[in-house]
């Protein structure tokens, strides 16, 4: 079979589709023959070194979606079977096959475009569980939710609105702005024009948010904890800036504000709960009020297309790969 090969870390040309092993399933995993692997930021910064994984040689990918063609020796509950079409979240996705953990797939019913399902469990899980694992959101609260047009950002506005949230977002660009608020956004900051910390405090009277998803780190963690409520939270889940932040003592401590870490992947196994969390999204999926935003498919050859777009910020939603 053919996969996504790395050998060193480094640019987009050490990105290989290549022939590789094709695996087998553990006796607690099944085998995926995949339909289409979503790209994600973290695949960047896998590339370049900055992300854990397997030991190099090793394939990318961080989540897929296809067709199960063997249940590993203990894969025995009944809710997965050989030739259901599934989702899935774990390493090595961006394949024509995939060995997964059963607790990390998911059947998905006819209705799912089987290409955009590949690009699903990453945007979908994070979101759910940013918003509501450890962001405790509230429905009335209001929430700053920091790269709206992102993979993760188009998901967390809709379904925050679901939720009853009042939403601010914030984007670099008035196209991204405008597929914010198409998705329910009531506040759009283009932070490159607008001071965000000055907004959030005029659109509270100064009392700042109950919650703040942050995922750019460096000075916009900084400016970020200052738009936080008494008693409210900030989840910091990613520093696609790279930039390291020097948060103050003061702006936490003063309001009883909350500084709060996710890692969805670095989370132990059944810390969270994905089967439920994804039983309580598919309704949501199934009847349209959770749409993936994809911006584009690409061949998995084409994948150092896929990251230099992602890289250069040109993304609004998600780039998904297919074998
Ligand atoms: N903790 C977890 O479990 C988890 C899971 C999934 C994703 N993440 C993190 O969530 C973030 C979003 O992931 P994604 O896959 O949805 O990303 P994405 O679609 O590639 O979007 C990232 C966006 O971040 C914004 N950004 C701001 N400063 C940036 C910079 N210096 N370089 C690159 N982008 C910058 C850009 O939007 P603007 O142009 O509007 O600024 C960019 O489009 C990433 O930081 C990722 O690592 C974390």
């Amino acid at each position: 079979m053919k996969s996504l090969r790395i050998e060193e870390y480094g640019g987009v040309d050490v990105l290989q589709w290549k022939e590789s092993p094709q695996p087998q399933p553990g006796p607690h995993q099944v085998l995926i023959k995949v339909d289409a692997a979503g790209v994600n930021y973290a695949d960047i910064m896998r590339r370049q070194g900055n992300y854990p994984g397997p030991d190099l040689p090793a394939t990318l990918g961080l989540e897929a979606a296809g067709t199960i063609t063997e249940l590993g020796s203990d894969v025995a509950d009944g809710r997965l079977s050989v030739g259901q079409k599934v989702m899935a979240m774990g390493p090595q996705g961006q394949a024509e096959y995939v060995a997964v953990n059963a607790n990390f797939v998911f059947p998905y019913p006819d209705g799912i475009d089987p290409i955009h399902a590949g690009g699903m469990p990453i945007t979908f899980l994070t979101s759910y569980h940013l918003l509501k694992s450890r962001g405790a959101l509230q429905a009335g609260d209001t929430v700053l939710i920091q790269a709206g047009a992102s993979g993760v950002g188009t998901i967390a506005i809709q379904l925050a609105k679901e939720w009853g949230a009042r939403v601010v977002v914030t984007a670099s660009t008035e196209d991204k702005l405008e597929l914010c608020r198409s998705l329910g956004a009531d506040v759009a900051i283009n932070y490159t024009e607008t001071d965000f910390e000055d907004e959030i405090k005029s659109l509270t009277d100064g009392r700042g948010v109950p919650l703040v998803l942050e995922c750019v780190g460096g000075p916009v963690l900084e400016k970020s904890v200052r738009c936080v409520a008494s008693y409210g939270r900030l989840v910091s889940y990613g520093n696609a800036s790279g930039q390291p932040a020097n948060l103050s003592a003061a702006d936490i401590t003063t309001l009883n504000r909350s500084v709060i870490g996710f890692s969805m992947g670095r989370s132990p196994i059944g810390s969270l709960d994905h089967q439920g969390a994804m039983q309580e999204l598919a309704p949501m999926i199934m009847d349209g009020r959770l749409r993936l935003i994809v911006d584009r498919v690409l061949p998995m050859a084409q994948a150092p297309d896929a990251h230099r777009h992602l890289a250069s910020r040109g993304t609004r939603g998600k780039v998904i790969l297919t074998p």
